[in-house]
């Protein structure tokens, strides 16, 4: 996935639904200024370990609207966290609300994927809506 992102140096990049931080350690490895959410204190003090106390780590719930003004971040990635959520729509309006026009996100989950197919990584640039976004990655099944 953060290959298929490419250069991220100087990117301002949302990992939601961080856990214990092994994707924004990577995306700070390569440059990017890091914002690192999740609702579970124990995976937040993982990830403050992890990534240290300069890096913005924070308790976010994703069912809830996002502490981020509009078009805050160039990149966001959101691993193996939406199909813990009953209600995808609401994060992933949120997701377009707060990446700037022509960024990128990444949502790698099962959510879609048929029942014993394994993952399905996805990825896509801001659409038009996030009604769009929705029936996108719905539609892109590969
Ligand atoms: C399987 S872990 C994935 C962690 C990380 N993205 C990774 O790929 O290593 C799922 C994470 O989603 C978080 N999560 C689940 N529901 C959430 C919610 N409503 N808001 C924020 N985080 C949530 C969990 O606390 C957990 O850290």
């Amino acid at each position: 996935m953060l290959a298929l992102a490419g250069e991220v140096a100087g990117a301002r990049v949302l990992d939601a639904g961080c856990g214990p931080g092994f994707y924004a350690e990577e995306l700070l490895a390569r440059g990017a200024e890091v914002v690192a959410v999740d609702f579970s204190e124990p995976m937040l003090e993982l990830a403050r370990k992890r990534l240290g106390p300069s890096i913005d780590v924070r308790r976010v719930d994703l069912r809830d609207a996002l502490p981020f003004a509009d078009a805050e971040f160039d990149l966001i990635v959101c691993p193996l966290v939406l199909h813990h959520l009953e209600d995808r729509l609401q994060p992933l309006r949120e997701f377009h609300r707060v990446l700037r026009a022509g960024g990128l996100h990444f949502v790698i989950s099962d959510v879609f994927a048929d029942p014993g197919s394994g993952s399905t990584n996805r990825s896509m640039r801001k659409p038009a809506s996030p009604i769009a976004a929705h029936s996108d990655v719905r539609g892109s099944r590969q």
